[in-house]
C-alpha cells in the first residue's frame, strides 16, 4: 500500500482535480486505487462518483462507528473505490476534528488495518493549508503530491508546505518523496510563463509535471466525470498521464532503494 496525499498551502489550486484525475489514470493503467476524501467540502465525489448523491455518508460515519467501513466505501469511476468525506454538520465536523487532533496517527493506523493488497495506491484529497486533515495525511504519507499554481502567491507560500512535509514525512524511513505539480500553466501569458520558469528551477527533480490551463478541466467537472472520460484527446488528459507516469516512476525507484530516511536522498 502506498499512501499519497495531494496537498497545498493555498486553496483552489487543483488538489481535488488532481486527486480525481490521478486516480482515473491509475485505474486505467490497471492499478488498484482507493480514493479518500479528507476534505469536509466532500467534493471528490463530483469527479469520481457514479452518483454523487450517494456520497452523503462516508468517512466520518465510519470513523465514528455509525457505519461499517465496507459500506462507507463505494465503487466509482473505472473501478476506483471511493470513500467520500460525507455531508456533515458543523458540530459533528468539529467533534471529528477533535478526535483527529487527539490521535494524530489515526489515519495511518486505520489504513494499515484495512489490509489492502500491497500494490494498492491510496490517494487522499485534503483541504488547503495546515489542518488536522493535512497532519493526518502527511503522517500517513509514503509519497506526497503538492499542487501549486504558476503564480507569485503559490511561489510565496511554498515554504509553508515544505515545512509541513519536512516535519511529518522527510525523516521517516518509509517516506518515498515529494512531487510537485504546477497547475494552470499558460505559456501564452508572460508572467505565468516567467513564474513557471522560476518554479522549475526551484523544484528541479521534484517536479512531476505541469497541467496546462485547459477548459476541458472545468467542463469535465461540470459533467461530473474525470477529464480522460470527458475529453480523452485533451491537453489535460495528456498532462495527467505524464504526471502519473512520473509519479509511478518515482515510487518504483524509491521502493527499490535501500530503506533510509529519504531526507538524505533529495533529488534536488
Ligand atoms: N488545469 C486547469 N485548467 C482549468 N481549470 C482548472 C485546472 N485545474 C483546476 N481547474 C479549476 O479550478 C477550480 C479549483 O480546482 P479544485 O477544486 O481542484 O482546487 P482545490 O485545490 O481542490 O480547491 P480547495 O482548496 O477549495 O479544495 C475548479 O473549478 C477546477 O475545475
Ligand atoms: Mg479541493
Amino acid at each position: 500500500m502506498v499512501v499519497v496525499p495531494i496537498v497545498s498551502s493555498k486553496g483552489g489550486v487543483g488538489k481535488t482535480t488532481i486527486t480525481a484525475n490521478l486516480c482515473a489514470e491509475l485505474v486505467r493503467r490497471g492499478r488498484q486505487v482507493l480514493a479518500i476524501d479528507l476534505d469536509p467540502q466532500n467534493a471528490l465525489r463530483f469527479h469520481l462518483a457514479n452518483d454523487p448523491d450517494t456520497c452523503e455518508s462516508g468517512l466520518v460515519e465510519a470513523a465514528t462507528g455509525l457505519m461499517p467501513w465496507a459500506r462507507a466505501m463505494q465503487p466509482a469511476h473505472g473501478g476506483v473505490i471511493l470513500l467520500p468525506f460525507g455531508t456533515v454538520d458543523d458540530e459533528r465536523q468539529i467533534a471529528f476534528e477533535q478526535q483527529l487532533a487527539q490521535y494524530p496517527g489515526w489515519l495511518g493506523d486505520t489504513l494499515a488495518r484495512f489490509a489492502l493488497p500491497p500494490d494498492t495506491l491510496v490517494l487522499l484529497d485534503t483541504p488547503p493549508g495546515p489542518s488536522v486533515y493535512m497532519q493526518q495525511a502527511l503522517r500517513a504519507a509514503h509519497f506526497s503530491v503538492v499542487s501549486v499554481l504558476s503564480d507569485a502567491g503559490s511561489f510565496a507560500t511554498l515554504p509553508i508546505i515544505e515545512r509541513m512535509v519536512d516535519k511529518y514525512c522527510r525523516t521517516r524511513a518509509d517516506y518515498m518523496g515529494t512531487g510537485y505539480v504546477v497547475n494552470q500553466v499558460d505559456p501564452g501569458k508572460r508572467l505565468n510563463h516567467d513564474v513557471f520558469e522560476v518554479l522549475r528551477a526551484r523544484l528541479r527533480g521534484d517536479l512531476l509535471g505541469v497541467l496546462h490551463l485547459d477548459q476541458a478541466v472545468p467542463e469535465a467537472l461540470a459533467s461530473a466525470e474525470p477529464v480522460q472520460r470527458y475529453a480523452p484527446m485533451s491537453q489535460a488528459t495528456q498532462d495527467f498521464s505524464s504526471c502519473t507516469e512520473r509519479m509511478l516512476g518515482r515510487i518504483a525507484a524509491a521502493a527499490q532503494a535501500p530503506l533510509s530516511p529519504r531526507s538524505l536522498e533529495s533529488t534536488r
